[in-house]
């Protein structure tokens, strides 16, 4: 994972406050955060190897930050400190229908650059797999692309925050994973229906990508590729809070597809993976377990009811 590293601060109330207005929140919540550790988390807890290649600031989330890689399990040699920058953090307002608004301050996110990860090469030569958001400098994200390519390993990239893009710095992409808000900034493309979905996703792949999945929230995921476009059904969950879903997709998307299951059924997972992660609060928090996904699974997948052993 090369991404960032927030801390959230979550504000729970029942609508957002319009322009000069001040309200009551419900709760608050500190939590983890950061698309690039977050999906690191998602990816660690559906079983991978993970090591994160990120860079944290000098105050108090910093080391803590890395404490938290570390008792996850992951890798965190190449989650450095820079001195006298902030770490990220991330504001993050959460209406009453689980809908988010999130302000990202990227701080030391900010300083990573490609040099970092030629740095990183040890480790990150010999991964299955490079996963890439936009919390990083861009450079720093088209860097990366060239150095999975040059060595053949696996790159998906969630263009999240969306941002303008080189998209021909892009097209080597394995796997370009945008939400529709993401895509509609992307392309100034209308992405509100199933079929506008499907032509803006054909567009970045006759653009260079070699697959796309675009998330759809509560109507599943749709995939693009040069051979058309397949629809993948989200799962009803009763959900709580959306922040972190579209991580928890890719993060485990990216294992289900390392694992070697079918591209339709990976992401078929990874939709019921992210559903489960809406159920909870916070971002990292509210990602399952294997054994909590795999039990799910069982009993959604093939109607069978799980047994625990
Ligand atoms: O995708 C959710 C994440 O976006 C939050 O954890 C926040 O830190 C921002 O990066």
């Amino acid at each position: 994972m090369v991404g960032s590293a927030n801390v959230d601060l979550t504000t729970f109330s029942d609508r957002f406050p319009k322009a000069g207005e001040t309200i009551f929140g419900e709760h608050f919540d500190l939590g983890w955060g950061g698309k690039g550790a977050n999906q690191a988390v998602a990816s660690r807890l559906c079983g991978a190897d993970v090591t994160m290649v990120a860079r944290v600031g000098d105050d108090l989330f910093g080391p803590a930050t890395i404490t938290n890689f570390q008792a996850q399990g992951i890798d965190a040699s190449h989650v450095k400190v820079i001195p006298g920058v902030s770490s990220g953090v991330a504001p993050i307002f959460v209406e009453s229908n689980g809908q988010n608004r999130i302000i990202v301050v990227k701080g030391a996110n900010d300083r990573l650059s490609p040099a970092d990860v030629d740095a990183a090469e040890s480790v990150l030569g010999s991964a299955d797999c490079i996963v890439l958001q936009f919390e990083i400098p861009l450079e720093t994200v088209y860097h990366t692309v060239r150095f999975a390519k040059a060595r053949g390993i696996r790159c998906i990239v969630n263009p999240a925050p969306a941002l303008p893009i080189d998209i021909a710095a892009l097209a080597g992409v394995d796997y370009f994973v945008p939400n529709e808000t993401e895509a509609e900034a992307i392309t100034g493309m209308s992405v509100r229906t199933i079929d506008e979905a499907g032509a803006c996703a054909r567009h970045l792949v006759a653009q260079g990508i070699g697959r796309v999945i675009l998330t759809l929230g509560e109507r599943g995921a749709l995939l693009a590729h040069a051979g058309g476009v397949d629809v993948v059904p989200p799962f009803q969950v009763a959900t709580k809070d959306t922040t972190g879903a579209g991580d928890a997709f890719v993060g485990s998307f990216a294992v289900f597809l390392g694992e070697g299951h079918a591209e339709r059924d990976a992401i078929a997972r990874a939709n019921l993976y992210a559903a489960l992660s809406t159920t909870g609060v916070g971002t990292q928090k509210s990602f399952v377990t294997r054994e909590r996904f795999d039990e799910e699974w069982q009993t959604r997948a093939t109607g069978a009811p799980s047994v625990r052993p």
